[in-house]
């Protein structure tokens, strides 16, 4: 289980009782404040007997950077809820130089989805190519009990954001249906693509 502490933590207020003042809203972030890259060489270690790197290595490494994105967006712990369909695409050698980008996309109530592209080239920096992208959700727990705590909404800015931020409401919905978390008639927003 993946628990991102911060060394800045700061740990929002528990969510308070029914008679207690209402907390206040939390300040929307930009996305280009969390926006985390990671860079890593396959080594042998990290590869199949074709000498390609491992899927389960690129996940682990694609949860890792997704996670810190998170944190830092959340500023409090993270855990892993769930991780939409990945495909591997292309394969990446040993020798090879692997970029990860990670972005957050949109948060809800206490989940927050993050989007994290896949990128390889050679030691010399050719043959860059797009090897797969995939979603992460996240939930921010408190540091003191863990449960789960409200998160910051995202400020979308460019274009592209706006393009993800818009569609993850259906993504999410999806997630939640195939996780068994919610009904087929619940699923307001994807209901229209099976009827
Ligand atoms: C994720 C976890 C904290 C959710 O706990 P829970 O008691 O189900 O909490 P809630 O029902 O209050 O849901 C909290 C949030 O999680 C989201 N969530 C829960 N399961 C999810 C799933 N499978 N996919 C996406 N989001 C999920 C809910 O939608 C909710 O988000 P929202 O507040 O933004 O609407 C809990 O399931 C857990 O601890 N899982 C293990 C996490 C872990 O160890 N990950 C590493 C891999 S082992």
């Amino acid at each position: 289980m993946e628990q991102i502490l911060l060394m800045n933590e700061q740990v929002p207020t528990a969510v308070p009782s029914t008679d207690a003042p209402a907390a206040p809203a939390l300040k929307p972030k930009k996305v280009s404040e969390s926006a985390t890259t990671m860079t890593q060489m396959v080594m042998p270690n990290d590869t199949n007997p074709m000498g390609n790197l491992m899927g389960g290595n690129l996940l682990c490494w694609m949860d890792i950077a997704c996670a810190i994105c998170a944190g830092k967006h959340c500023e409090t712990h993270v855990v892993t809820a769930s991780v939409d369909h990945v495909s591997f695409q292309k394969p990446i050698r040993v020798g090879e130089v692997v970029t990860l980008e990670a972005h957050v996309t949109r948060a809800f109530n206490t989940s927050v989805e993050v989007i994290v592209e896949v990128f390889a080239c050679d030691i010399k920096g050719h043959n860059v190519r797009r090897c797969n992208s995939a979603f992460f959700t996240f939930v921010a727990l408190d540091g003191h009990n863990g449960s789960p705590v409200p998160v910051p909404p995202v400020l979308p800015l460019t274009e592209i954001e706006q393009q993800r931020y818009e569609s993850a409401p259906r993504r999410r919905e999806l997630r939640l249906l195939l996780g068994g978390r919610i009904k087929p008639e619940d699923a307001l927003e994807i209901r229209h693509l099976f009827t």
